[in-house]
């Protein structure tokens, strides 16, 4: 019994945990993200990006990404893969390129259509486009939208349809968790995919979230239930609930009744496929680094050990 297991039964996909290559040499850790009983599902946290698979124009490197694509695979773990398009973890010759319209779109979908049809077959989801938008619900002046303008977003979802038409297809953002102005952009983006006749098939809550200030169990729900009705199905992808470390006994109470809200979200929600925690340890979370001050966000403590509250506040919620 562990924390996939339960998702499981509960009808969902799967329960997972980013991981990234560095760490797999840690035996202790390595065991833990394979046991399935908790994690049914890995995303590379950092080795799928832009800069790491395509660091100079038309040069692709796929052995981390790889490692972790064929960790998923031996250990019959889906893989969330991540991610094609965004404006953080982009090389400079893309960001500082001055390229024109045509040139950019056309560096875009070959980026896209390398990767995806490399790792075709194995990606049960693909991040097609992160963080696309400001707090305040407008685009993010990233060089796609500076150069393309707002098309960029379904001319990248129509890439990776064409590459690997199996993937699900997700935009993926953080602050999009409850309603508000984000949240209605992201829904706005869907929208403009669909008006293009470009394929999308879900949105991908990230779930940041800041003990005692993380989104009621309600309000999350809701939040869904907007997306759902746009035909998307939701996923919670990157969550994590810090704290001002060392963690308080008022703040670990807190942080146990935020994570079960969560999970409990996603489990009243029909269309809500499954939670990713962003790394399942605070030895490789990356929130201390920055996030100055911070830490003591996941249910395993920084030497791999369970905190059983945070724990058993999940596997209940399912
Ligand atoms: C983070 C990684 O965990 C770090 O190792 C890296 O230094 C920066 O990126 N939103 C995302 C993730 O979509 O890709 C980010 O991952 C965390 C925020």
């Amino acid at each position: 019994d562990g924390l996939n297991t339960r998702a499981v039964a509960a009808g969902k996909a799967y329960f997972g945990s980013a991981t990234d290559n560095g760490e797999l040499t840690d035996t202790a850790y390595a065991a833990g993200l394979n046991n399935t009983a908790d994690f049914g599902q890995i995303t590379p946290g950092n080795s799928m990006k832009w800069d790491s698979i395509e660091p100079s124009r038309g040069v692709f490197s796929y052995a981390k990404g790889d490692v972790i694509a064929n960790l998923a695979k031996a250990n019959g773990q889906k893989l969330r893969c991540h991610t094609l398009v965004w404006h953080s973890q982009l090389p400079s010759w893309v960001s500082n390129g001055n390229f024109d319209n045509a040139t950019l779109i056309e560096i875009m979908t070959n980026h896209i259509t390398n990767e995806v049809s490399h790792f075709k077959g194995q990606c049960y989801h693909w991040d097609v486009v992160n963080e696309a938008l400001n707090e305040d619900g407008t685009f993010r002046e990233s060089v796609f939208y500076k150069t393309v303008g707002p098309a960029y977003i379904p001319l990248a979802f129509a890439a990776a349809a064409a590459a690997d038409p199996a993937a699900k297809l997700y935009y993926n953002d953080y602050n999009i968790e409850s309603a508000g102005l984000k949240s209605t952009g992201a829904q706005n983006i869907v929208k403009l995919v669909q008006q293009y006749g470009a394929h999308i098939d879900g949105v991908g809550m990230q779930a940041h979230f800041i003990v005692g200030s993380t989104p009621s169990q309600a309000a999350q729900e809701a939040n869904m239930k907007a997306f759902v009705d746009l035909g998307m199905e939701v996923a919670i992808t990157e969550l994590d609930i810090r704290a001002t470390t060392p963690i308080s006994d008022a703040d670990v109470a807190k942080q146990v009744v935020d994570y079960g809200n969560t999970v409990r979200a996603c489990k009243a929600v029909e269309r809500c496929v499954g939670v990713t925690i962003w790394d399942w340890t605070d030895k490789y979370s990356w929130i201390p680094s920055v996030f100055s001050g911070q830490g003591s966000a996941l249910p395993w403590d920084g030497d791999l050990k369970k905190k059983d509250a945070v724990y058993s506040a999940i596997l209940s919620a399912w």
